[in-house]
């Protein structure tokens, strides 16, 4: 079955694009086939792979809408395995759009079930925020992954988003639960950061994934370039954090499925 997550976190800045891209990449170098979607108007997940925010033959706003065939707007990316759905300005029209269309939180659903198939992990980046974009993708999406830094007020914001989660599920998809918490840009010999993530080891238990993902400037490097960053510097501490959690996300959902 394909797992479709959504990486979902309503603040700015923690990583959601990082780990879309990289985390994809990740699985898709392990021959996983790979579909990333990008929900986010930024379009900051599409320069990422090396794709063209403004130009893309057909726009996924025009998809949502139901205005074009998702299998045309479908793109893949020299030397990668790894396809994309670009997303960029237009989404923030799709997603106003949206609001005046019937079952308008099941737009992203409807049509990836086209296409579903074709993939074995379907990983979609979410903007900064709890809108009708986020809200798509958290009811096309089985699993969410949460990244977060691991700071004073992170906590404080992920109670809204776990709300969400649990609005979502008793409406409108009942089989989306919470796949993991993912640490960012993590640092464990800072004090603040080492006792937030024992607070999130305490808290979420096996949800919290082993790996945790390394302040790296090659990670931040590597968009610039359209390139995740295996392709950038595989060696580089970001490249290898991203593959050990692309191992651990293929070992949890092993583990879900036997249990
Ligand atoms: N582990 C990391 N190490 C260094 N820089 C990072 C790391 N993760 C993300 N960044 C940088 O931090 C900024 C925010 O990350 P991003 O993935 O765009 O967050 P979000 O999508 O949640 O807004 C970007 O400039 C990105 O390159
Ligand atoms: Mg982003």
């Amino acid at each position: 079955m394909t797992q479709i997550i959504a990486v979902a976190n309503q603040k700015g800045g923690v990583g959601k694009t990082t780990t879309s891209v990289n985390l994809g990449a990740s699985l898709a170098v392990i021959k996983r086939r790979v579909l990333l979607v990008d929900m986010d108007p930024q379009g900051n997940a599409t320069t990422g792979i090396g794709l063209d925010k403004h130009e893309s033959p057909v726009l996924l706003s025009d998809v949502l809408l139901g205005n074009e065939d998702i299998k045309d707007a479908i793109q893949t990316i020299p030397d990668s395995t790894i396809h994309g759905l670009a997303g960029g300005p237009d989404l923030t029209i799709a997603e106003f759009e949206m609001m005046r269309m019937d079952e308008r939180e099941y737009r992203l659903k409807k049509v990836l079930k086209h296409v579903k198939d074709d993939y074995d992990y379907i990983i979609i980046d979410c903007p900064p925020s709890l809108n009708m974009l986020t809200v798509n993708a958290l009811v096309a999406a089985n699993g969410v992954l949460i990244p977060m830094q691991c700071e004073y007020y992170a906590l404080e914001g992920l109670s809204a988003l776990i709300g969400s989660v649990k609005t979502i599920r008793d409406s409108s998809n009942a089989s989306l639960e919470i796949i993991g918490l993912l640490r960012t840009m993590y640092d464990p010999r800072n004090n603040l950061s080492r006792d937030v993530s024992n607070q999130l080891a305490q808290h979420f238990k096996d949800k919290l994934y082993n790996t945790s993902i390394p302040r790296n400037v090659r990670l931040a490097e590597a968009p610039s370039h359209g390139l995740p960053a295996l392709m950038y510097d595989k060696r580089s501490s970001g490249a290898l954090a991203y593959l050990a959690l692309a191992a651990e996300v293929i070992r949890k959902e092993s583990a879900r499925k036997a249990a």
